[in-house]
């Protein structure tokens, strides 16, 4: 060995602990494959911005003038607990802001006219959450943080897919112009991570009503394109089949919140988005009345029942209960992680057939929102499709909806998952 070579030698014995220290500080996670998360409902933060069109309802005079009066940019509309805190007379106006008008012609959903609004923070995990303190770590702030522990970091291999949940998909040959966007943008997204960690397939791990989300998405993507893509889909939280407790359309609306103020939650496309299936809970009574059981076949009629228009029902029908039972396998590697040992409301008795009051609840087995029937029919809808020949469903007893995202032991869970994602061929 001439000196040059031993002198190289030392230089590169001594550069090697710098050189473990650099990579444990900057790419503690090379070697993973991207993360990409889509959280649940309303765990997206949305801004607004005003145009000259828009005009205040009469039932939002907060809109008129007031704290709106010069707001030109963008602003934080959802979720934003600070400024509805400091002026509850805001809460009609967002309120009003938030909802959704179906346009017969286009047959499609929009802002109402005059509001824009986009999703905050595309492609990272900075526009999950809220800042309401009864609301934190029910959107996967802990989640981020479990995947930072075991080297995953934000926008080098960990990315968010936030997206507007008061819009849903649509059958093919329905428009759901929102929805289809959101789509190309979390196709393109997947490309990317996937380029800048050499080419390594995605990780999808969603929570709740983006387990649905990504099911749609993985349905209408080409085989090809998932199987390149897609090393893993995580879907947590995610029934086959929706909930009974989301048949409860009465209550009153909650003045501080504008999801439930004056109905605003039921002009939007995801109203219906998780309703029971029949294709999980057959002809079982859900909705119980002296006069009448509804089971999930009678659900049109139990929503006019419930006030919404012949127009709303039609929509219902044409428009979601073809996405719900279309739910089935993604054709890729899946992990189904649910909770269950939880009270879980299995059937609503009105029995004056008031759907306005507040029903006794008879509880089942469930998640304390998805009814284990919903959980287990993930094996059947999912687990025994022929095209589906990699699935797991992991039941985690005594685990509520979001505990399955923020308690300890679940999350080492997940997180376990994850990496064992990573270690199959
Ligand atoms: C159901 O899913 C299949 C693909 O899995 C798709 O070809 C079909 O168009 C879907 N139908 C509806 C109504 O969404
Ligand atoms: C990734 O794939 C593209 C084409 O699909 C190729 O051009 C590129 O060189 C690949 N990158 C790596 C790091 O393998
Ligand atoms: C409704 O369902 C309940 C519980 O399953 C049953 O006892 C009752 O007979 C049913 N009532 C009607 C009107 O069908
Ligand atoms: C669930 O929690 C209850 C009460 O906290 C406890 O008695 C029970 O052992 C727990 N079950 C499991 C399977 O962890």
């Amino acid at each position: 060995m001439d000196t040059q070579a031993q002198l190289l030698v030392v230089l590169v014995a001594g550069a090697w602990p710098f050189f473990v220290g650099s990579l444990a500080r900057g790419a503690a996670g090379a070697g993973l494959h991207p993360v990409v998360l889509l959280p649940g409902y309303a765990c997206s933060q949305l801004d607004a911005r005003l145009t000259d069109e828009f005009e205040p309802a009469s039932t939002a005079p907060s809109c008129g003038g007031g704290a709106l009066k010069g707001k030109k940019g963008w602003f934080r509309l959802w979720k934003n607990h600070k400024a509805l805190q400091e002026d509850p007379a805001l809460v009609p106006c967002y309120a009003e802001l938030l909802r959704l008008v179906y346009d017969p012609v286009a047959g499609d959903y929009h802002n109402v006219p005059g509001v824009e609004t986009r999703v905050v923070s595309f492609g990272t995990t900075r526009g999950f959450g809220s800042d309401d303190p009864a609301t934190k770590n029910t959107c996967m702030e802990k989640l981020v943080q479990a995947l930072e522990g075991v080297g995953y970091r934000e926008g080098e291999n960990l990315f968010g897919a936030p997206y507007d949940f008061r819009y849903a998909p649509a059958p093919p040959g329905e428009a759901s112009r929102e929805f289809s966007c959101f789509l190309s943008s979390l196709r393109l997204l997947i490309e990317q991570a996937s380029q800048r960690n050499g080419n390594m397939s995605v990780i999808l791990v969603t929570h709740s009503l983006g387990g649905l989300n990504a099911n749609v998405f993985l349905n209408r993507s080409p085989l090809a394109w998932r199987r390149r893509y897609v090393k893993h889909f995580v879907m947590v939280s995610t029934g086959a089949g929706g909930g009974v407790f989301l048949l409860r359309f009465g209550g009153s609306p909650s003045p501080t919140d504008p999801l439930s103020f004056a109905n605003t939650i039921r002009s939007f496309a995801t109203a219906f988005s998780a309703l029971p299936s029949p294709k999980v809970f057959g002809h079982a009574p859900l909705v119980i009345t002296r006069a009448k059981n509804y089971s999930a076949y009678d659900i049109p009629e139990y929503l006019k029942a419930n006030g919404f228009s012949d127009d709303e029902v039609a929509r219902y029908v044409t428009r979601v209960l073809h996405v719900t039972l279309n739910f089935s396998a993604p054709a890729v590697p899946m992990t189904c992680i649910n909770g269950i040992g939880v009270l879980t409301a299995e059937k609503l008795v009105y029995w004056d057939g008031d759907f306005g009051a507040n029903p006794h609840v008879i509880n089942g087995d469930g998640d304390g929102g998805i009814n284990i029937e919903s959980t287990l029919a993930l094996d059947s809808l999912i687990g025994a499709d022929p095209e589906q020949d990699d699935f797991k469903s992991l039941l985690i007893h005594n685990t509520s909806h979001v505990g399955t995202i923020s308690d300890d032991l679940a999350l080492e869970r997940l997180v376990n998952e994850v990496l064992e994602a990573n270690r199959a061929i």
